[in-house]
């Protein structure tokens, strides 16, 4: 192993109950570098990863660390080599506040005995202060919001001795400031010698943040390269294995004039985070919802969808006023919500794929007080083949497949109740560039046939290339409302930051 290499790995093969998800991957890592790993949904990234990181242990290969061989790791003699993981799908304890988090299972203490408060409250503000976040460390992480929880999920990375640092999908849900942000910090910490993994769906961000990019495709090593010599479509192909085509549909026409709306928000006020907002969703429409995180956005999401309480405004379906005071009494008003956090709120990790699909329109599949398993099982192979869930079938618990492949279930539960009004909040988070077009043709066809869409989703080129018209949101309010040609990064990140 070359001085100028942290981590080598050859050969390194990996089954999950007799099936293959890694087959003899090689890679090799330089010091002070940040290598991009890329791959579709399924492709073996994370198990890779949770290779070095000893959180399980590969069938045969060998990892070299710092001209070590590793052997028998354990996620507890990586961390004390120095590798640090900022894992897919977060780990953090929701009842206890943001500092106890980072300092889980490394407390500081007096004297070896006591547990330093104030030492550690100190830190934790340096470290948040440090990624620009607002967050406050004696905040509860139940009380925050997926672009927060990946904030402490950094931040705890950070305050680890680390020589290399993992970051599977780090930047899923944040917004451009908070990527760029992160950015500032991969480079600096690159400058003092710190060697990075990044894995991510973004592959601008990947080709602006990575100096190699490695490419794992069916369990398989592609290739690695520098960066400058691909561009995000080369790395779009050596992913998939061919040319990918456009991956957006085409807008829909403007609604009619005349037409009620399907869904109109009226003054809408929250205890906190909204006040006055206000918007008309119609029919056939795809409307963006866009904003930096803390806007409100998932907020208002959520009052319509009955789970916060609104304190004044009107919600009006199809004209007519409703309200809405559970996600039961949502559904029955016909509108589905995909939560943009599928972990606490959207899938069942244990139940098969199946029964995650049936969650909410179980009474489709019943009769008497009896589930017709068959109808079910149906239901789940054709969201299978139609979103390419790559599982053995629908019977395999939900929590074994790929992060991708989680949300891809998520999105056929909220749809297998059959919706007039839906809302997807961050639908393509963690889906590989080809899947995305899958959903986005899917979302396309659900509107021309006359479903009324509401796209929240930080990833603005997913708003720009999906919606004719967004509305952008900041403080808790509509700041303004887009169409056509004014749908572009300048005009939304004007309006959600309120600065040219
Ligand atoms: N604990 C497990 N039990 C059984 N199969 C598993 C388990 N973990 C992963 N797999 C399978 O291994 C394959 C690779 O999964 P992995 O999570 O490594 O993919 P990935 O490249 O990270 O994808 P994504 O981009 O969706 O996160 C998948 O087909 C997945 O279903
Ligand atoms: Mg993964």
């Amino acid at each position: 192993m070359s001085a100028e290499m942290l981590l080598e790995i050859r050969g390194l093969s990996k089954s999950y109950s007799g099936v293959r998800v890694l087959n003899s991957v090689s890679l090799s890592v330089r010091k002070g570098s940040v290598t991009g790993l890329i791959g579709e949904n399924g492709a073996g990234k994370s198990t890779l990863i949770k290779c070095i990181n000893g959180v399980t242990r590969p069938d045969a290969g060998e990892i070299l660390f710092a001209g070590e061989t590793l052997r028998r790791t354990t996620i507890e003699s990586a961390l004390r080599r120095g590798i640090v993981t900022i894992p897919q799908e977060f780990n953090l304890a929701n009842e206890m506040t943001v500092r106890e988090n980072i300092f889980l299972g490394h407390e500081l203490k007096h004297g070896g005995v006591f547990l330093n408060h104030s030492a550690m409250r100190k830190r934790t503000a340096e470290l948040l202060e440090r990624l620009e976040s607002r967050i406050s460390p004696d905040a509860e992480v139940s009380t925050l919001s997926i672009a927060e929880k990946q904030i402490v999920e950094i931040a705890r990375a950070l305050n680890r001795a680390c020589r290399l640092l993992i970051m599977d999908e780090p930047s899923t849900v944040l917004n451009p400031p908070e990527v760029e942000n992160l950015f500032r910090i991969m480079r600096a910490m690159r400058g003092d010698g710190i060697s990075i993994i990044y894995v991510s769906h973004k592959l601008n961000e990947v080709k602006t943040v990575c100096d190699t990019v490695a490419v794992l495709r069916d369990g398989e090593f592609v290739c690695e390269k520098p960066t400058a010599e691909l561009t995000a479509r080369d790395m779009a192909s050596l992913m998939v294995g061919r040319e990918l085509s456009r991956i957006f549909p085409p807008k829909p026409a403007p609604p009619a004039e005349d037409a009620p709306p399907a869904l109109e928000l009226d003054g809408v006020t929250l205890e906190k985070l909204v006040h006055h907002a206000s918007l008309k969703l119609h029919r056939g429409e795809i409307l963006g919802l866009a904003g930096l995180g803390g806007s409100g956005r998932t907020e208002l999401a959520e009052a319509v969808y009955g789970i916060r309480k609104t304190v004044s405004g009107r919600i009006l379906v199809n004209g007519r006023e409703v309200r809405i005071h559970s996600p039961a009494q949502a559904v029955a008003s016909g509108i589905a919500y995909l939560t943009e956090d599928r972990q606490s709120s959207g899938i069942i990790q244990t139940f098969p794929l199946a029964w995650n699909c049936s969650l909410i329109s179980l009474r489709k599949y019943c009769l008497a007080s009896f589930i017709r398993k068959k109808k079910e099982n149906a239901a789940a192979e054709e969201y299978i083949r139609r979103f390419r869930i790559k599982t053995n079938s629908g019977a395999t618990p939900i929590g074994e497949l790929s992060g991708g492949n989680q949300q891809k279930g998520a999105i056929a539960k909220s749809l297998d109740h059959s919706p007039e009004i839906f809302i997807f909040d961050e639908p393509t988070r963690g889906i590989d560039i080809k899947s995305r077009g899958d959903i986005y043709s899917f979302i396309g066809e659900l509107a021309r046939r006359g479903m009324a869409c509401l796209i929240i989703s930080s990833d603005l080129e997913e708003v720009i290339g999906l919606c004719r018209k967004v509305a952008v949101m900041r403080g808790g309010t509509v700041a303004g409302i887009l169409e056509d040609e004014h749908v572009n990064e300048k005009e939304i990140m004007y309006l959600a930051t309120g600065v040219k």
